[in-house]
């Protein structure tokens, strides 16, 4: 273990900073609430926070809308509570990653404030303006990823500029050396601070294609989908161009020691391990989504680990995720009763796991009533489910009216079922999900072969996914049972009998087992190769 570097061996999880923990009664979260719960995640056990953005902010995208980089919004606290969370989370041994949100800044940003106010502004070139056609309509057909056009008119230049996401956030020019060393100066001014990484916003939507060729039209789009997804983002995302940055962001924070590189990342596998960058010289984590959207089926599930492993480049360090910010909540998305497998799935597979806050409680989706929608994107496009508050909901403490999040009210509603599944209750009893998810951290930590060890054998039997990891003498078997009926299997591997680790049934039937396991219904366990019963 004591080769492996911390963001290698630990476990991430991400707070979303509004949900997480009010201390001031204002209904939105804050971080002297964070710091309040640190000894919580402490408990728990993960190694890093991960803190959506947190930068002063128009806040209409919810502060992926930066207006400065370099500062606290009033709303969470200033830079002397970010500076006593630093302190507070490095005392425990927790390391903290930010938000770099670098694609695009808020409207109010000074440097698009100028940009706009002239074409001859010097700023005007650090955004991307264009003359419209000559029948005055946008410079091609880009589109925003959350619906409608991606070109807003500006009267007063008579130009378009163009926003990625809402007309609120226009997307910086990283073609302009001058862009980039303004980045990469508020990277220097976090790292200098103490923060210990950063998670990139869209990092691989940094560079648009230089001719402002029209996107192709989709041809498997399907008229229920966002509309976005009518073109094919050939040229908005993923250009060739973007690796040199994502290596200037590397060597940023290579001149400081063991600092993070995470890169939010939706591209297939085969894209998706090209931003660990040539020599491994780019993101150290570029995100695995593949959980998000694979079937959830022992089949499926398995090829994505073969596939993904086997696309790694020699060296990457792999990592999982079931669910953040952006996506509904793994326990919505397979059920109750399948997401202790998920957990334990996440918490045994070969690389860094990303726990969003309130999945080791089983949170799920939360129904928001269209007139108590806050996300943009859903109001763009109400209706289809794109919608991301119901994931956001605040975080579940304790069977308070307000669940101990706020004393205030609550910015958006809470989980219906909050009084029954709360961090509180649910710490009292040695068989919930919050137990499941302690016991399997705690595990990882004395293992160093399910933390780091290599993965073998990897396959489905019927509706069980069976994998190995070894490191040293350290040997286990996974078996997760994504079906809802009893199984029996046959365990591959040595003949040996072996000793169930741990169940996510939290029973305790530890019978040293024969080559044959039977499994329950919705059941994982782990099974210690290394020890022989007895
Ligand atoms: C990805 C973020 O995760 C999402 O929440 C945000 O809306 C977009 N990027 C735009 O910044
Ligand atoms: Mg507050």
């Amino acid at each position: 273990m004591s080769d492996a570097i911390w963001w290698q061996r630990g476990i991430v999880y991400q707070i979303y900073p509004r949900s997480f923990q009010d201390s001031d009664g204002d209904g939105v979260g804050d971080l002297r609430g964070v710091v309040r719960r640190l000894d919580y995640l402490v408990a728990l056990g993960v190694d890093a926070l991960w803190l959506s953005p947190i930068f002063p902010s128009p806040m209409a995208d919810f502060g992926y809308d930066v207006e400065d980089y370099c500062d606290v919004d009033p709303l969470f606290g200033d830079l002397a509570a970010f500076d006593r969370l630093i302190g507070e989370a490095h005392r425990r041994g927790l390391k903290v990653i930010l938000d770099l949100v670098p694609n695009h800044t808020s409207d109010r940003h000074p440097w698009f404030v100028a940009s706009r106010a002239s074409r001859d502004d010097p700023r005007r070139d650090w955004y991307l303006w264009h003359d419209p056609r000559p029948d005055g309509s946008p410079p091609n057909n880009w589109l925003s990823n959350f619906g409608g056009g991606g070109w807003e008119w500006d009267a007063a230049t008579a130009q378009y500029y163009f926003h990625s996401f809402l007309k609120e956030q226009p997307d910086l020019n990283w073609r302009n050396p001058a862009v980039r060393q303004a980045i990469y100066d508020v990277l220097r001014f976090w790292l200098d601070r103490g923060v210990d990484g950063f998670r990139v916003d869209v990092i691989w939507l940094l560079i648009k294609d230089e001719q402002l060729r029209d996107n192709p039209v989709n041809p498997s789009f399907r008229p229920d989908e966002a509309s976005q997804h009518r073109l094919l983002p050939l040229y908005t995302a993923d250009r060739p161009e973007g690796q040199a940055i994502v290596e200037e962001m590397r060597d940023v924070l290579d001149a400081y020691d063991e600092r993070v590189l995470i890169g939010e990342i939706y591209l297939p596998v085969e894209r998706l391990v090209a931003y660990y960058g040539k020599d491994l010289r780019g993101a150290h984590l570029p995100f695995n989504f593949q959980l998000l959207s694979t079937a959830w089926n022992a089949s499926g599930i398995a090829r994505i680990i073969a596939e993904y492993e086997a696309a790694l480049p020699p060296g990457a360090w792999p990592n999982w995720v079931l669910g953040n910010h952006d996506n509904h909540r793994i326990a919505s998305r397979i059920g109750a009763a399948q997401a202790p497998v998920a957990a334990m799935l996440l918490l045994t597979l070969r690389g860094t796991p990303t726990i969003y806050y309130g999945e080791e409680i089983g949170m799920a989706d939360v129904a928001i009533p269209p007139d108590e929608v806050q996300d943009p994107y859903e109001k763009q496009q109400p209706g289809i489910g794109v919608g991301r508050d119901p994931e956001r909901t605040p975080m579940q403490w304790d069977a308070d009216p307000n669940a101990g999040f706020t004393a205030g009210r609550p910015w958006l509603r809470l989980a219906p079922d909050h009084e029954a599944r709360n961090v509180a209750m649910l710490a009292q009893d040695p068989t919930s999900i919050l137990a499941l998810y302690r016991r399997l951290i705690a595990l990882r930590r004395t293992h160093p072969a399910l933390a780091v060890g290599r993965l073998e054998h990897v396959v489905a039997v019927d509706e069980i996914l069976i994998f190995e990891r070894r490191h040293g003498a350290g040997h286990f078997a996974i078996l997760l049972n994504f079906g809802h009926e009893d199984r029996v299997v046959a365990r591959p591997g040595p003949e040996i009998p072996a000793i169930v680790l741990l169940s996510t049934v939290l029973d305790e039937r530890g019978d040293a087992l024969r080559p044959e396991i039977a499994l329950r219904a919705d059941e994982g366990v782990i099974l210690d190769l290394t020890r022989l019963p007895g």
